[in-house]
């Protein structure tokens, strides 16, 4: 989304490219035709993050209830330099990187560790990737940075095309935050496989992922008090009213998050207050919306070792290291390619 809304930072340090495998506008079109013309109505959740969304799932972070960001970054701070050591890398390439807050803990092992570092972000915003890399190039002053705007696919695309990210040493790939989870089994498998398709033998990938915990601790985090992760849902439908020419009315909605026992996931709704017609400009489209109707949103799944064993499997990675949070509530895994 606004990709091209902020300027390029002005550092002989930092770059940013838009990459697109597709064109974003056109998936846009393309998931709202398959996704919302009729119900049940359902969209990929990549497109909550225009530059207000980012914000807002920021603010979610900070948070009382949203415990994943804390438990990873108590991770991340203990066992960074374990982990980059174990990698053996000069360069992280992060794949939907988001604000890159809980990054620099490995950024800031891989300063003690190299002389040269360097880091690729990859996040469908361009905002909060040119806001990330100059907070980072003012902490880190040994660092380049070179962030790659589009979607996972098209980032590990065009990996190859960053000077120094192309593989002539090891790399560590890094998707946090359990953003694997957004996804269901088909395609995670298909991304991870993706990612491991990218990778040489000596490059690793550091996996975060969220797990299975009581449920009122879920719920809590996707329900928070002060409404945030209501804003956040929300905001979905004013990005399809700018994006789109739609006209949802955002009062017109509530905000609903239940934990799924069947398929050990949150679903995020939009749940319609009251009968309501919506019209769409481009794909030109009249909804009639029920009282009562859902519009899913996001998955999020939690996952067990089984969950994370089958996946990692099917997209033949394997096991080389882990760190876990108390009682399992959140995993780092250290990843290698299986042999082809
Ligand atoms: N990794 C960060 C941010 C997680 S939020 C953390 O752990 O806190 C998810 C991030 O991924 C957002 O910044 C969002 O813009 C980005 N994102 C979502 N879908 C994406 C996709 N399909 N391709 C690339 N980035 C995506
Ligand atoms: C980015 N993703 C992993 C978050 C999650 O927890 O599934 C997005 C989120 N949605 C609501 N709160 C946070």
């Amino acid at each position: 989304m606004s990709a091209d809304a902020c300027a390029v930072p002005v550092s002989s340090r930092y770059s940013r490219r838009v990459v697109e495998e597709r064109d974003a506008h056109a998936e846009l079109l393309a998931d709202f035709r398959a996704g919302m013309l009729e119900p049940p109505r359902s969209l990929p959740p990549k497109y909550f993050y225009d530059a207000r969304g980012s914000q807002l799932f920021d603010a979610i972070c900070d948070t009382p209830e949203y415990y994943p960001t804390r438990l990873e970054a108590e991770l991340l701070e203990r066992h960074a330099d374990a982990i980059v050591e174990a990698s053996g890398a000069r360069t992280l390439f992060e794949l939907g990187s988001g604000t890159s807050r809980k990054t620099e803990y490995l950024l800031a092992a891989l300063e003690r560790r190299v002389a040269a570092p360097h880091y690729v972000a990859n996040d469908v915003c361009g905002e909060i990737l040119d806001e990330a890399g100059e907070r980072l190039l003012q902490r880190f002053d040994q660092l380049r940075v070179d962030s790659l705007c589009g979607d996972y696919a098209a980032a590990l695309g065009h990996l190859g095309e960053v000077a120094g990210a192309r593989g002539d040493g090891p790399r560590l790939f890094a998707f946090l935050g359990s953003s694997l989870g957004n996804f269901e089994d088909p395609e995670a498998a298909a991304l991870l496989t993706r990612i491991r398709a990218t990778m040489n033998a000596e490059d690793r990938l550091l996996l975060g992922l969220d797990r299975v915990k009581p449920r009122p601790v879920l719920e809590a985090a996707y329900n928070d008090a002060a409404g945030v992760t209501a804003a956040f849902n929300l905001n979905l439908l004013s990005v399809l009213n700018t994006e789109l020419g739609a006209d949802f009315d955002p009062e017109g909605f509530d905000h609903r998050a239940p934990f799924v026992q069947e398929y050990s996931r949150i679903e995020m709704h939009l749940v319609a207050r009251r009968d309501q017609v919506v019209q769409v400009s481009e794909p030109e489209a009249r909804l009639e919306i029920a009282a009562g109707e859902i519009i899913r949103t996001e998955i999020s799944r939690k996952f067990s070792r089984e969950a994370v064993d089958g996946l990692l499997a099917a997209a033949g990675l394997e096991h080389e290291a882990e760190w876990s949070a108390p009682e399992a509530w959140y995993s780092l895994f250290l990843l290698r390619p299986g042999a082809a």
